[in-house]
């Protein structure tokens, strides 16, 4: 019996000397996957280095915080991506939907198989159901089926749209929605474009 209880013992012991050394040894896993992004990616046309291993101040603290930012926190930084959205210098926030609807539609741009310089697409549908006629979308994001007819065309809800698709950021700290005005992806005239698809009553999404 004694020498049963000894072991049980030493059991214990080697259990826990060995559980607290492997702890101490974890590896840093974010430090690991950029150092592999890094080796491992090959920049091609857009697709450069800087967009794969950069971050700015929001990405880096929404990447820091996985589970989503404090309330405060996420003010500051809403508050911060707000102040850098650029109206449209003329006052004009609505251009032709039909242009618009391509702009969703398109999903390229950006990508290493993309030449510098090409015309990028939104790819709104890939998150988003617009128009009825289109059957094909994601659902990541709301549906904006009816946007405009739901909400009206009131200054307020102009300057907001506008905000929203030129950084998602502004109005949601952490967004998954790509900021298209921010980082440059869709022109003002795109952009332009968009915003009549959402908000124009002949557009399809208001059918
Ligand atoms: C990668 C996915 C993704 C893409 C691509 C995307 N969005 Fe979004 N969008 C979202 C998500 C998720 C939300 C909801 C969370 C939020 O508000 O940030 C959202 C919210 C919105 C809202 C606010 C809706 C509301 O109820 O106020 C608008 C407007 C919008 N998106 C428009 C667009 C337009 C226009 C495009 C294309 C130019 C687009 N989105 C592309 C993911 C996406």
């Amino acid at each position: 019996m004694k020498i049963l209880r000894l072991h049980h013992v030493s059991v214990l012991l080697v259990a826990a000397c060995c559980t607290t050394q492997v702890l101490a040894a974890e590896p840093d896993y974010a430090k690991a996957a950029l150092d592999m992004m890094k080796a491992d990616f090959k920049a091609k046309g857009p697709a450069t280095m800087e967009r794969m291993v950069q971050q700015d101040e929001a990405q880096a603290l929404c990447s820091a915080n996985p589970q989503g930012l404090k309330p405060k926190p996420a003010k500051k930084l809403e508050q911060a991506q707000l102040a850098a959205v650029k109206y449209p210098a003329d006052g004009q926030y609505m251009g032709d939907w039909k242009n618009g609807e391509k702009i969703a539609q398109n999903g390229r741009g950006m990508q290493s198989s993309d030449a510098v310089g090409s015309v990028n697409g939104g790819n709104c549908y890939a998150c988003h159901q617009m128009s009825k006629t289109e059957i094909s979308f994601g659902n990541i994001g709301p549906t904006l089926y009816q946007y405009g007819k739901l909400r009206g065309a009131s200054p307020e809800i102009v300057k907001y749209t506008w905000g929203k698709i030129y950084n998602a950021q502004a109005y949601n700290a952490c967004s998954k929605m790509p900021r298209f005005g921010h980082n440059g992806v869709l022109t003002e005239a795109q952009l332009k474009d968009v915003m009549a698809l959402l908000l124009d009553v002949e557009s399809p999404v208001n059918k």
